[in-house]
């Protein structure tokens, strides 16, 4: 079935995540974007995001501008909603690149009511995050959690108040008080060439985007990080300082979640990661693979040389055989810390903005039962092809004494999960029906449905567009 059917009679669809972030919503904005959507919006976070997007082999990775911008010359229309956080040197950035490759970005509006990223943000951001082997939650030190706080006391700068000295002068001489480490004699100059720069994109984006609603054009909602790193819904502490979930989303952008008609949870499966510290239940190696994965040195290419497995510098990143003999016996190993780093390597998964390893798990349906009751039942599934011809694996369906999930990240850090175990998978990512997935995938996501009441209706093959089952 084909991707007319998931978005017939559909005006607004959203992609959330519904884990810990990192789970393909690069991929479905593009997806929606280049075959769907006349409008892309991102509503929450900011460049602590970092969304991969792969057409025709070559890979781009977002923070700030929803992945739909390759799409810009199309007429399509996207949007840094009113609850981002924006660093302007970052944007900036990301037009550089675009120039570089000759994309246009015409149609791109920025919130004048999203807050901006300071120097003092950042630098208050990395001073903290110091301590994250001692305890602390491991932000991406992009100054999120900074710059959220301000927002919330009041005291935040908004794009819009840029370009009034007055009230610059005003707000970061109050700043100063709360920053006293942070030099603010030159924040207004150094701004000014970023913020001269995205000035003629600068908009009143909500009723911007109200009138594409009320005209009836196609909207879709690009979420950023996860549901279980949301300051509402997460696990507290240990999260992130937006409202992630759909709920979040949809007021990020100025909307109600209420007029989101495809609301998608993505949920990565049948393993899963988490960047940073915090409760992770099904986390192979537990407490070791937590530690291993907060200390430096161990970047894809550390692991790549430390485990030999051979691999090529090519753009940038090292190039290396997922399935090669170490990797498949490490994924084999009754050791789960070795498990956990091999399936790492096999699905490639190292942070897109800080390059961390990020710890890996196996998917956790209790959590994915407790974002089905936020986020709502509509389930994307991705990153099964990376475990194909691996091994058995298996699906978290309950904790020790308990079906429930639990927010207090104390009681959640020593859950102890049980799980159910499945046959292993050969290649999937020329399936392109359902019906074509092995038997013990589709056995473990019929399993998936019974246990969270939802509903997959698609499910994720590769990294490419036409890499997509839609099973509506
Ligand atoms: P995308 O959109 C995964 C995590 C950080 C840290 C916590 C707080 O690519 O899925 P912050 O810098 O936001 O204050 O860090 O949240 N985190 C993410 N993890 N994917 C993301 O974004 C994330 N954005 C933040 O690792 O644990
Ligand atoms: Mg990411």
């Amino acid at each position: 079935m084909g991707l007319s059917n998931l978005v017939d009679g559909v005006q607004v669809a959203a992609v959330v995540c519904n884990q810990f972030g990192d789970t393909g919503k690069g991929k479905f904005s593009d997806y929606l974007a280049s075959q769907w959507a006349d409008v892309i919006a991102r509503g929450t976070g900011g460049n602590n995001a970092g969304h991969t997007v792969v057409v025709n082999g070559k890979q781009r990775i977002f923070h700030l501008i929803p992945a739909g911008i390759t799409e810009d010359a199309n007429g399509k229309v996207n949007i840094l909603g009113n609850g981002m956080v924006d660093d302007l040197e970052v944007l900036c950035g990301e037009l550089d690149c675009l120039d570089a490759e000759g994309l246009s970005y015409n149609n791109l509006m920025i919130s004048q009511d999203a807050h901006v990223i300071l120097p003092c943000h950042v630098e208050s951001d990395k001073a903290k995050n110091q301590s994250q082997k001692k305890g602390g939650i491991g932000s991406t030190g992009r100054g999120i959690g900074p710059c959220y706080t301000d927002k919330i006391a009041r005291r935040g700068v908004m794009v819009r108040e840029l370009f009034d000295k007055d009230v610059m002068a005003r707000k970061l001489n109050k700043l100063k008080e709360y920053y006293p480490d942070s030099d603010f004699s030159d924040v207004v100059e150094r701004l000014k060439p970023y913020a001269d720069r995205i000035k003629p994109f600068v908009r009143d984006t909500v009723s911007e985007m109200h009138k594409f609603y009320r005209e009836g054009r196609k909207i879709l909602l690009e979420g950023a990080q996860g549901l279980l790193l949301s300051i509402e819904h997460g696990t507290y502490p240990y999260v992130t300082s937006s409202d992630c979930s759909l709920n979040g989303t949809a007021t990020g952008v100025g909307l109600s979640a209420k007029a989101v008609d495809l609301p998608l949870g993505i949920v990565k499966f049948p393993f899963m990661t988490r960047v940073g510290a915090g409760p992770f239940p099904t986390e192979l190696g537990g407490r070791q693979s937590e530690v291993y994965c907060a200390e430096d040195g161990h970047t894809i290419t550390d692991e790549l040389v430390y485990y030999g497995i051979p691999f090529e510098m090519k753009e940038g990143r090292p190039r290396y055989d997922k399935r090669n003999s170490k990797i498949l016996d490490m994924i084999a190993s009754s050791d789960e810390f070795l498990q956990g780093i091999g399936i790492r390597l096999a699905a490639g998964e190292y942070g897109a903005t800080t390059g961390r390893p990020r710890r890996t798990g196996w998917t956790d349906a209790v959590a994915a039962r407790y974002a089905v009751g936020i986020n709502g039942p509509l389930m994307v599934l991705t990153k099964a092809d990376c475990l194909s011809d691996t091994g058995d694996f298996n699906l978290c369906f309950g904790y020790q004494n308990t079906l429930d999930f639990s927010r207090d990240a104390g009681v959640l850090g020593k859950a102890n999960p049980f799980f159910k175990r499945y046959d292993g998978y050969s290649e999937i990512s020329s399936a392109r029906d359902y019906c074509d997935l092995p038997k013990s995938l589709k056995t473990a996501i019929g399993d998936l449905e019974v246990f969270t009441r939802g509903k997959v209706l698609v499910v994720s093959v590769g990294a490419e567009r036409d890499e997509t089952i839609v099973r509506k």
